[in-house]
């Protein structure tokens, strides 16, 4: 199977940033008064910011007014950002450089689509940046994951069609907006929870674009 370009998600497949996104929205839960499990966290993933506070309150049946919403969220952030300006190489997940490396070799463009306002950021700090055509992140679309949106403008970005892109994801709503937009779909997924992906990876590590194509394609 060839595809002319390759998408990926951002935390959880590029970095390892899920824990902090953890970390901070049990902050916020702990001050507002509610419990928040790791557990609650996976419902989370690839979930926007705000959606993430809606989904949090709703569990408790909990209401905010609109200034303690939206002091929550920047301090959601900022609690998120202090572990971000900390961030190291190590962090970026294991087998990744590798992968890029095979990919720019190949020529082959690549984008991220993120829900994340914080993608340039991240992708900054750890050098990752000249490695994409595009980032597609929290800042530029307005639909959030599963709608394809953040994965159409990608491709668009990427002069390709949706069909000729693979997308590397790790969250149910990821997967589901790649699906939608018609492009094939790689599970970053450790514990085995996804569902209708094209095909499955615990992580990078030991993968080369040319051994998951030949996978794809059987
Ligand atoms: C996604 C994460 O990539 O970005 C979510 O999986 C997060 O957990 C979302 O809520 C938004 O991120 P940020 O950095 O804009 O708060
Ligand atoms: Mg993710």
């Amino acid at each position: 199977m060839a595809f002319k370009a390759v998408i990926f998600d951002l935390d959880g497949v590029l970095v390892d940033t899920a824990k902090y996104h953890f970390i901070a929205w049990q902050k916020i839960a702990s001050e507002l008064g509610i419990s928040f499990s790791k557990a609650d966290n996976e419902h989370l993933k690839g979930v926007s910011r705000v959606k993430s506070l809606e989904l949090i309150l709703s569990w408790h049946n909990k209401s905010l007014s609109p200034s303690e919403f939206e002091a929550a969220l920047k301090r959601k952030n900022e609690i998120y950002l202090e572990y971000i300006y900390t961030l190291q190489p190590n962090e970026i997940m294991p087998g990744v450089v590798p992968f890029l490396e095979e990919l720019k070799k190949l020529g082959i463009p690549i984008a991220v689509g993120s829900a994340s306002k914080n993608a340039p950021l991240i992708l900054d700090k750890l050098g990752l940046t000249p490695y994409f055509k595009s980032i597609v992140d929290g800042n530029s679309v307005s639909k959030a994951k599963p709608d394809p949106e953040v994965f159409l403008v990608a491709a668009q970005k990427l002069e390709t069609a949706p069909e000729d892109c693979l997308v590397f994801e790790d969250a149910q709503a990821g997967i589901d907006a790649a699906v939608a937009g018609k492009m094939t779909a790689v599970a970053i997924d450790p514990e085995h929870q996804l569902k209708n992906h094209h095909a499955h990876l615990v992580g990078f590590e030991g993968v080369s674009y040319h051994s998951l194509t030949q996978l794809l394609s059987a």
